[in-house]
């Protein structure tokens, strides 16, 4: 079975189409779901929730179900979410929550393929004697090895940070092995789940990680973001939060979810389910199963998409490609970052955004592998990344478009 491109789009606003998207890591498009939800919440729950009467009440019940969603979504317990405003904040709060807990000489790992959320708020702990160990790229293939985080664990290891899917190389770290290898040397993992959410099912139980966060807007979702806090560490995190507002599903935000964006949440969840009822016709009552089934689809189309475009690029010499040359979906997001020889990167969007292409260039928050493969960090790469809803069609004109820049 193929996914049906064609019903998917109907499921977004219309004007969504005038363009060849491709710069989705960056941000998705919203289905109407999502906006609907927005609406109605807006329209019909005009006041604070928790309160008994009947507009508050509904308040209460539609910020509950997107929590909810959430959870489902992640495969987590419902009090070990938080929702907020960004990965960023969220990471932010993160590391002053674990901060207490960590003492001179101890040990924390970051990566240089990480956006920086993963990286700066948790190098400041130096501030309080921990030591940052940098896990390194391999210069030549932009990717992370597991024997370069092996030589850095020691028994003064506390935590371990690394991108689970590079939101410039599109490669996929394998979370499941390495917060094995963590959690054998003693310390803690988090994992920056932003650029993989979009393309593949979630797991924080089966991949047994103690943080995971992933930020809505890249996931056809609302401008805000979810951090997965594994119950112990939870527990034993600091409150961030005013002194009465301590408990587990508020520690970690000192304020409060967006009460109209939590709602639109379950917006992706329509979405999806509307997906799944179109392309499976025998009800499935569980939705993680409905998810998993849909999104193997969904690593199927997009394999389409990258192998399309790993094969224009595997022979055009004019492109330097950052990452792995595969489509194989089991070692990457259809993201592509890349060089073009005798042009600037930040050249190269504008002249197909005159063709109604979008994509986009520089360094994409990921300010320490830009330099470290040998690129330009202020000019940075050039990024086409895709999603399920684009289309082979739309990936042509794409590599039409590269063709006349080259
Ligand atoms: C991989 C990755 N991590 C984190 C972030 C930051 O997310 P937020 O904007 O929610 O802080 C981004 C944003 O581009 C990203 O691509």
């Amino acid at each position: 079975m193929e996914l049906d491109t064609d019903f998917a789009r109907r499921l977004f606003p219309a004007p969504c189409w005038k363009t060849a998207f491709f710069e989705n890591a960056g941000g998705s498009y919203v289905p109407r779901s999502v906006i609907d939800r927005t609406v109605a919440y807006m329209t019909e729950c005009q006041v604070q929730p928790h309160w008994p009467f009947a507009s508050s009440r509904l308040a209460t019940e539609r910020i509950a179900a997107g929590h909810t969603l959430m959870a489902a979504m992640l495969n987590a317990e419902e009090d070990e979410i938080t929702i907020s405003q960004s990965t960023r904040g969220n990471f932010y709060v993160l590391a002053n929550a674990l901060r207490p807990l960590m003492s001179p000489g101890d040990e924390i790992i970051v990566t240089n393929l990480d956006h920086e959320s993963n990286i700066g708020f948790w190098r400041r702990l130096a501030d309080v004697g921990v030591v940052v160990k940098e896990w390194r790229v391999n210069k030549e293939t932009a990717e992370l090895e597991i024997a370069g985080l092996e030589r850095l664990l020691t028994d003064r290891t506390r935590l371990v940070c690394v991108v689970q899917c590079s939101n410039i190389t599109g490669a996929i770290n394998d979370i499941p092995r390495i917060a094995k290898i963590v959690h054998d040397a003693g310390a803690w993992i988090c994992v920056d789940g932003v650029a993989y959410a979009a393309h593949r099912l979630i797991d924080v139980k089966a991949w047994d990680v103690d943080f995971y966060a992933v930020s809505l807007y890249k996931l056809f979702g609302p401008h805000i973001s979810v951090l997965y806090c594994k119950r112990e560490r939870l527990d034993e995190a600091v409150n961030q939060n005013t002194p009465f507002r301590g408990d587990r599903r508020r520690k970690l935000n000192p304020g409060d979810p967006s009460h109209e964006l939590t709602p639109a949440i379950v917006g992706i969840g329509d979405y999806f389910d509307a997906l799944y009822r179109h392309h499976f016709k025998q009800p499935e009552n569980d939705f993680r199963a409905r998810l998993a089934a849909l999104f193997r689809l969904i690593a199927r189309h997009e394999q389409g998409l990258a192998a399309r475009f790993v094969d224009y690029i595997g022979n055009e010499p004019a492109i330097h490609l950052v990452g792995p040359l595969t489509a194989d979906p089991a070692r990457r997001a259809p993201t592509f970052s890349f060089t073009v020889k005798g042009r600037r990167s930040a050249e190269i969007p504008p002249i197909l955004a005159a063709e109604n292409i979008a994509i986009a260039s520089g360094n994409f928050g990921v300010f320490r592998l830009i330099p470290a493969v040998g690129i330009d960090r202020d000019d940075g790469v050039v990024r086409a990344s895709m999603a399920h809803y684009n289309t082979l069609d739309e990936v042509d004109r794409l590599i039409a478009g590269f063709g006349r820049v080259v």
